[in-house]
């Protein structure tokens, strides 16, 4: 079913500091040839001061600058995420304070770990559609560094911190708006309250690999369309071996997934909206793009929009 959407605006914020694999193996058994070749990262971001709430808003405050629309225009706001600072209030209420919005908005978070985005932005698209609301802000904010074991070279070294939004409103029946979010219940990996992220990295490899390539199929069978149809694919940025191999799984060439994780590596629900937003820099036209994520969970999925 066509969930018809516009994406307005896009936009993201990353914090300065920057933590590169040489700095990685003065903490860890680890090496900077050996996290190129396995993952493809080079280097990633780490929060100084800022909070998730905070860089999810500035990544907002970008997206509604770039899509020259008031956040008095705002009727949803809806935060993937899995390192909100606190339960309760929401980073979407954060966001909403910040923004300064005094009307009328709904405004939660989402926990579908690394495919929080893609779930967060079926829901917007689904919302979006009733006349009652006008826009929403779907954001993707994560600060993984705080609940990483820096002892534990498994993890430390693939995650990153940053934020990226869109700004969408509900399209008209020729635009494009295809969802494919679903899961698959695995325990193996996981991040209690008050502890760090926990992984069986192998496992979650071989998972990816068999569900991007099924995701990115079901959505193109859905929207009727094929993968030359389709300018872009933007992936989850958690391990370029994972998208290489789907790549020549399907026969498409990787110069049709837009990756960036060498500069952030895996920055969960984010990775997708910043990568969008930086995608976005640089190409101005109107471009149909695929996004698939995967993660923890399991959760996997993939959409398909006009940007
Ligand atoms: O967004 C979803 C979140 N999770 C993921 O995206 C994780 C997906 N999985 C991966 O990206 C990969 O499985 C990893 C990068 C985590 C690991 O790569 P791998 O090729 O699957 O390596 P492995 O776990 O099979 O380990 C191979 C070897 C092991 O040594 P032995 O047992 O062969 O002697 C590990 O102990 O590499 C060792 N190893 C390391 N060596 C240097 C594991 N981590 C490191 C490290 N530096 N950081």
């Amino acid at each position: 079913m066509n969930l018809p959407i516009k994406v307005l605006g896009t936009g993201h914020y990353v914090p300065n500091q920057i933590i590169t694999n040489h700095d990685l193996e003065k903490l860890v058994e680890t090496s900077d040839e050996w996290i190129v070749s396995r993952t493809g990262i080079k280097e990633r971001r780490k929060v100084t001061t800022e909070t998730t709430h905070e860089m999810a808003y500035l990544a907002s405050k970008e997206a509604l600058k770039k899509a020259n629309i008031d956040a008095s225009e705002i009727d949803i706001i809806v935060v993937a995420t899995i390192t909100e600072n606190q339960k309760t209030p929401a980073v979407a209420n954060f966001v909403a304070g910040l923004l300064d919005i005094k009307h009328d908005v709904m405004s939660f978070d989402v926990n579908a770990a690394c495919t929080g985005f893609v779930y967060a932005l079926e829901l917007a698209s689904s919302l979006i559609q009733q006349p009652k609301y006008r826009k929403a802000l779907v954001i993707g904010a994560e600060t993984l560094s705080n609940v990483l074991d820096y002892t534990d070279r498994n993890t430390c070294i693939l995650f990153g911190d940053g934020a990226g939004a869109v700004v969408i409103e509900k399209g008209n029946d020729n635009n494009l708006g295809y969802f494919y979010n679903t899961s698959k219940p695995d325990m193996t990996n996981t991040l209690d309250v008050g502890t760090y992220i926990k992984m069986d990295g192998r496992k979650v490899f071989l998972f990816a690999i068999d569900v991007v390539e099924k995701s990115i199929l079901k959505v193109l069978e859905d929207a009727n369309l094929t993968i030359d149809d389709i300018d872009h694919i933007i992936p989850h940025q958690a391990n370029e071996r994972i998208i290489m191999s789907v790549a020549k799984s399907m026969n498409v060439s990787m110069d049709k997934f837009v990756m960036n994780i060498a500069s952030y590596g895996n920055t969960s629900a984010a990775s997708i909206p910043l990568t969008l937003s930086e995608y976005k820099e640089k190409h101005k036209e109107t471009k149909r793009v695929l996004f698939v994520g995967f993660g923890g969970g399991f959760t996997y999925g993939a959409a398909i929009v006009e940007v």
